[in-house]
């Protein structure tokens, strides 16, 4: 029996089933889903997916949107590039594809935030386009069936694999799109990488145990080679949250950085985690507000008194590459400052759930409103 037919078999007997992306045709939907599902679990997207498509429905409703809003809509599912990227997309099939999704691989793969694998995925599900695709899952499952043990990061490896996934694929247009999900759905469930069924749960029988280089030579949880990893440099910053009656104060993050587009508190650059922080109090903190990222040029420090500063518990923070440490402050003003309109603005802590903020950040100001 072929690749493609057992791995269709293996999916009607244990495929995920009832995702609210699955089946569908419309490249726009699939292409959502697919950007939501690159970095975030399952159980997450499925209930953000929806509130997306119901705000969103379609291309043009997101090309037409405020970034902010769009940020909003993805705050807490991390990778917010992702969002700015979804954006810039839909705003470009609108103004160059008169707003119809390309069936092209190429013209796919072009646009942005779209990588050859998520061309493939969109082209496979939506169009049944003999593409293939090469995600972090599917790499695992093909390197192990066939014994490709080379590093990941080596171009050579990786064209080796797009070979293979293409030699693969199944002869029938319209198995495409289960030849494409069953392969997601296995390495994302079976083919795991420190609970192989096959190892861990031999009984189930995965029925490419007979074939599979890695099982055969006993090498499952040595393929694909491992990636060395490097200590994640870590840092540690001082935040305020300025505070006045019902109102706090936030600014929005330059595009590019960390947390880009998002709305966080007003913030000190950052700093290597060995050294003592300054402490604040309320002789220092207005000439430590003037050295905030963004907060200089904006905010009329001298229009308000700061009533009282109270340093809050650290809060530890990893993200992909790096670590922070959090040493966040509540200020009291007495008046609200003024600001020159920019990065920097007033808030309602009534209206927070309407803006894109970062999820540490968001815990941060419901815990300490409560
Ligand atoms: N990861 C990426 N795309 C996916 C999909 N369509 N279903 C499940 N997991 C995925």
């Amino acid at each position: 029996m072929s690749f493609a037919t057992t791995i269709i078999r293996w999916h009607a007997k244990y495929g995920r089933t009832g995702l609210p992306w699955q089946n569908k045709r419309d490249p726009y939907a699939i292409w959502v889903s697919e950007i939501m599902l690159q970095q975030t679990q399952v159980s997450t997207v499925k209930e953000r997916y929806q509130l997306f498509m119901k705000r969103f429905p379609t291309v043009k409703s997101l090309a037409n949107a405020q970034i902010d809003e769009v940020m909003a809509l993805w705050s807490g599912l991390g990778y917010y590039s992702r969002a700015r990227n979804l954006h810039r997309c839909a705003q470009t099939i609108m103004t160059e594809f008169s707003g119809e999704f390309p069936r092209n691989i190429d013209q796919l793969e072009s646009l942005p935030g779209i990588g050859r694998s998520t061309a493939g995925a969109i082209a496979a599900f939506a169009y049944q386009a003999h593409t293939p695709i090469l995600d972090a899952n599917v790499k695992r499952v093909l390197s192990r069936f066939f014994g490709i043990a080379g590093d990941l990061q080596n171009q050579k490896t990786t064209k080796e694999l797009w070979l293979k996934a293409q030699e693969l694929l199944p002869k029938s247009a319209e198995k495409m799109p289960v030849y494409t999900q069953a392969l997601m759905d296995f390495g994302a469930t079976w083919c795991t990488p420190k609970q192989a069924k096959c190892m861990a749960e031999p009984s189930a029988q995965c029925p490419m145990m007979k074939s599979c280089f890695a099982y055969q030579s006993n090498r499952v949880y040595e393929i694909p080679a491992k990636k060395k990893k490097s200590a994640s440099p870590s840092f540690q910053t001082q935040m305020f949250l300025v505070e006045c009656g019902e109102f706090v104060l936030l600014e929005r993050r330059p595009p590019k950085a960390i947390w880009g587009g998002l709305y966080s508190l007003l913030e000190l650059p950052w700093e290597q985690l060995d050294v003592a922080p300054v402490k604040i109090t309320l002789r220092n903190a207005p000439k430590l507000i003037k050295q905030t990222v963004l907060g200089e040029q904006q905010i009329s420090i001298n229009d308000g008194q700061i009533i009282s500063v109270t340093a809050c518990n650290p809060i530890d923070h990893i993200f992909s590459h790096r670590r922070l440490r959090i040493y966040p402050h509540i200020l009291q003003l007495k008046k609200k400052w003024s600001l020159t309109p920019g990065n920097v603005m007033w808030v309602k802590k009534s209206h927070l759930g309407q803006i894109g903020l970062p999820q540490p950040i968001r815990l941060f100001l419901e815990s300490s409103s409560r």
